[in-house]
Formats: structure tokens, C-alpha cells, sequence
């Protein structure tokens, strides 16, 4: 189990009982006491297995963008569990909520931690990338490494992104990260590159809370925007019609965008095209001509919520290399 720790003097208590088992980087007291009071004011997990303290990390912000991997250890006894990566997990999904760029982490010769040892591979498999070797930083026979990963790059996003159906803060999204969005949507491949997908994008008061009060059960009630996303059941050629990959690529494009903007979204389509046809009802409030259906909507604001990614199958479930046999 893996627990966000908000209690300051919880905080302190695990770092003791970790910081205690370093024997050279803490080897002066009190610079092991002063990082414990800093590391109180720092976001912090802890996983238990059981009652046991497994693993902890904590996070410290270095600069505007850069999130710093300040500490993190799992227990020896607790190694191959998994424990790392969703401990990382977690905090990476906090470091893009709280729309940072950049996870740094300064590693060291493998070893130091001791019974909470983290090696440089480890980092490198969770998609770190090496940046630079600090040589002076500890001294020549023990050179820092620093490993960064960028949260905004494509594969960083993809792995973040989860939907959202919380609350919305009601600050409203500027024009132009409403444009970056919508551009992202079109230009989505197509079939044929029929471009059956077109857009309206929603940020006027009135005309959301005219399409909010059509949406029963309500969803994105708070949503400061919204994208409506629109389709032509054209042929690309013969009888063949693309035009449901065609959306689906631009919305997941956008899904992206939102994510990598800092926002959050959620794919609602069953919900408004369902026997009740709240899609067409939309559609009439927002003069869609005859031969667009509406399909999606994609509300598009700040996250006032937590939230998580939902449970997955595992990556040998459904990925085989070769052979679907093996
Ligand atoms: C075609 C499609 C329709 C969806 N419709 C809805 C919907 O109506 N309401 C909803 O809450 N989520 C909807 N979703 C979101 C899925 O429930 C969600 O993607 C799935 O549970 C996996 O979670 P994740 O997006 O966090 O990975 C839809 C997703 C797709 C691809």
C-alpha cells in the first residue's frame, strides 16, 4: 500500500528511522537533522507491506519547473515488489498535477543507501535519462550522477494521463492553450486524410451552462471550457468509412494536449450518446448543421481533486513480441 504522508511529525519519523541507515552521506548528525526538519515541509510517500515500512520518497522543488527526487529508498527485503515504480508512480502524477516539467534525481555510487538501495539502472528503467556526472559533488571516486526526465515529453504524457471526473477550479483556460488544444485535435492523421473531424470549442459562460444543463446524469459540471467534438460519416473511399478512427485519433491527441498543458480532461462519449441522445441536444444548442453528429465531449480545466490512474491489466497480458503465443 502505498500512502501520500501529510503529518509533519509522521514525515520525521520515517525519515529518522531511513536517514539512520545511511552511514556516509549522514554521517554528520546534523546535517542528517536538518535534512529531516526540511524534508517535513516536502510531499511525501511512504509503502507498507503490512505494517512495514517498505520503501519511501520524498520530493523537493528545485526551481520553477524541476521537481527533485530528494530521497527515495526501498528496502532491500522489499526489492522486485514493485514497490519503486509505483512509489514513482505516484509522485510523478503529483509532479504533473502540480504542472512541473522536469523530475530530477542526483544518485550515487550504488551502496551508500544501504538496506534502502536504489541502483542507477533502476532510474534509467523507470525512463530517467543521464544528464551529467557531478565529479566534485562528493568526491572523485564517488561521482554524482544527475538523471532527469522530461514529464512533457510524449511518452511522459501518455503514462500520465488518466481521466478525470472531479470537481474543476474555475479559473478560466486562456484562448491560446484552447487553441493549442483544438490544433493538436486536427492535426490528428486520417483516413484517406479525409479530416471528418471538426471542433467547437466551448468557453462562454452561457452556452456551457445551456450544454451542462442538458448532460443528465450531470458530468464536467465545473468545467471552465469545453471541446465538442463533431464527425462526417463520409466514405474515405468505396464503402469504407474511417470516420470513427478519424475522431478517436483527434481526441486522444487532445487528451494529450490537455495533460501536457496541465490540465485535465475525460473522453465522454457513452454518456452523451446514449439512448437519450444528449449529443443531438448539444448539437442544437451549438447550430451543428445535419451532417455532423456529435460524438465526444472533453471538458478542459484545472483538477481541484486527486485522483489516480485506474488498474490496468499487465503489460505481458496484452503485449506479446513474435507470436501471440509467446
Ligand atoms: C469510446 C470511449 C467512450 C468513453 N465514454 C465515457 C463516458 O461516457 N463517461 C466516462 O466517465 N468515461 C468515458 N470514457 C473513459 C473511459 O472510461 C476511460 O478511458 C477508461 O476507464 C480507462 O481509464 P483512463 O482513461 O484513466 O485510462 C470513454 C472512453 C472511450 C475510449
Amino acid at each position: 500500500m502505498i500512502r501520500f504522508i501529510e503529518d509533519p511529525d509522521e514525515k520525521r519519523k520515517i525519515s529518522r528511522e531511513v536517514l539512520e541507515a545511511l552511514t556516509q552521506w549522514f554521517e554528520v548528525e546534523e546535517s542528517r537533522e536538518q535534512y529531516i526538519r526540511e524534508s517535513a515541509g516536502w510531499p511525501f510517500w511512504a509503502a507498507y507491506e503490512n505494517d512495514a515500512l517498505a520503501g519511501f520518497l520524498c520530493l523537493k522543488q528545485t526551481g520553477d519547473a524541476t521537481a527533485e527526487l530528494a530521497v527515495m529508498g526501498v528496502k532491500k527485503d522489499y526489492h522486485r515488489n514493485g514497490y519503486g515504480r509505483r512509489l514513482f508512480a505516484v509522485a510523478k502524477d503529483y509532479a504533473v498535477q502540480k504542472g512541473y516539467s522536469f523530475i530530477q534525481v542526483k544518485t550515487v555510487r550504488s551502496g551508500m543507501y544501504e538496506d534502502y538501495d536504489i541502483t542507477n539502472e533502476f532510474y534509467r528503467s523507470l525512463g530517467f535519462k543521464e544528464l551529467e556526472v557531478l565529479p566534485e559533488y562528493w568526491d572523485e571516486a564517488n561521482p554524482c550522477q544527475i538523471y532527469v526526465m522530461n514529464l512533457k515529453s510524449a511518452v511522459n504524457t501518455i503514462a500520465t494521463r488518466h481521466s478525470y471526473r472531479g470537481k474543476f477550479s474555475d479559473e478560466s483556460v486562456p484562448r491560446e492553450d484552447l487553441e493549442t488544444i483544438a490544433r493538436c485535435g486536427i492535426d490528428a492523421p486520417s483516413g484517406c486524410n479525409k479530416q471528418t473531424t471538426d471542433l467547437i470549442v466551448v468557453d462562454d459562460k452561457d452556452t456551457l451552462d445551456k450544454i451542462k444543463s442538458l448532460i443528465d446524469p450531470p458530468v464536467a459540471k465545473t468545467a471552465p471550457a469545453m471541446i465538442v467534438v463533431l464527425t462526417r460519416r463520409i466514405n474515405a473511399y468505396r464503402d469504407r468509412c474511417f470516420a470513427i478512427q478519424d475522431y478517436s485519433a483527434a481526441i486522444e491527441n487532445m487528451l494529450l494536449a490537455i495533460v501536457e498543458l496541465g490540465y485535465q480532461s475525460c473522453w465522454y462519449e457513452g454518456h452523451i450518446t446514449d439512448e437519450d441522445r444528449i449529443c443531438d441536444k448539444i448539437a442544437s444548442v451549438l447550430g451543428v448543421p445535419g451532417e455532423y453528429d456529435v460524438v465526444c465531449i472533453l471538458p478542459v480545466g484545472k483538477a481541484l481533486d486527486d485522483f489516480h490512474a485506474p488498474s490496468k491489466k499487465a503489460f505481458s497480458e496484452r503485449v506479446r513480441f513474435n507470436h501471440f503465443g509467446g
